[in-house]
């Protein structure tokens, strides 16, 4: 699991993160986005599965606090995702589902910098920092490119960087390897792999999340399975049938 070796360990990297859901659920109006749930989340590897619409993302952003919950709280290691928004947003690293929605200046290397400027580096310490996270995952190469101009696949290791050069204790993926060619989808596989961090993993790509420690399936807002990765598969698969 561990055997691809990072250049440069992020700052917390081996910490276990407490996520835990108290009743919380989401509602946008009359529709129920997602049910009421309680659990508590600390595995090192984590997916999450089920149909189109079924509430993954709206579960994986109650946990950094884009989506805030219309019932019960969220508490991350701790804090909570409503009162103490801020620093769960620096604690939970969120890739989108498009990630070209994430990158948000043009050029890759300002926009990895982006993420340092709030914290009081100097410019020679972000310099280092984004050489150092572009370094880990050997796409320096990207690093004066234009956004707009980068393929799916390299878009998604540059988000990767924007997100993660920041430090977070865990990361989200939504849907990673979604559009992404055999070679880019094994490339974003062997990465997450070789991730330190706390990961959890959105996806449509079984495969990517079979040798996880935990799957939760979710079907029309509820939470269905919360199983090993077999497991949760295979309901997943009686009820996609
Ligand atoms: N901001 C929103 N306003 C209204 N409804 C929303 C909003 N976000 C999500 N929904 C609805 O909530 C439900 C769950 O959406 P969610 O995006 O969590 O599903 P998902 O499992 O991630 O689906 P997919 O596999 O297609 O990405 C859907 O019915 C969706 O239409
Ligand atoms: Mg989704």
């Amino acid at each position: 699991m561990m055997g691809y070796r990072t250049a440069t360990a992020p700052r917390n990297g081996t910490s276990r993160l407490d996520i835990r859901f108290d009743n919380a659920g989401v509602d946008f109006g009359t529709r129920s986005a997602l049910l009421p749930l309680s659990l508590t989340l600390s595995e090192r590897r984590i997916g999450v599965i089920g149909l189109n619409g079924s509430g993954k993302t709206t579960f994986a952003r109650l946990i950094n606090g884009l989506t805030k919950p219309t019932t019960g709280r969220v508490i991350v290691d701790g804090l909570d995702t409503l009162s103490d928004a801020k620093t769960v947003l620096g604690k939970v690293g969120y890739i989108f589902q498009s990630p070209q929605n994430q990158i948000i200046l043009p050029i890759i290397r300002d926009d990895i910098a982006f993420g340092l400027k709030a914290r009081r580096l100097g410019k020679a310490e972000i310099e280092a920092a984004v050489d150092g996270i572009l370094d880990r995952f050997g796409v320096r190469h990207l690093a004066e490119r234009r956004a707009h101009e980068l393929s799916g696949g390299e878009l998604q290791m540059a988000a990767l960087c924007s997100v993660l050069v920041t430090g977070p204790d865990i990361l989200i993926l939504d849907e990673p390897t979604n559009q992404l060619d055999l070679k880019n989808r094994a490339l974003v596989q062997k990465t997450i792999a070789g991730l330190p961090e706390n990961v959890i993993v959105i996806s449509h790509d079984l495969p990517l999340v079979e040798d996880f420690d935990r799957v939760l399936l979710f079907d029309q807002g509820h939470l269905v399975a919360d199983a090993p990765p077999a497991e949760a598969i295979a309901r997943y698969r009686e009820l996609a049938a």
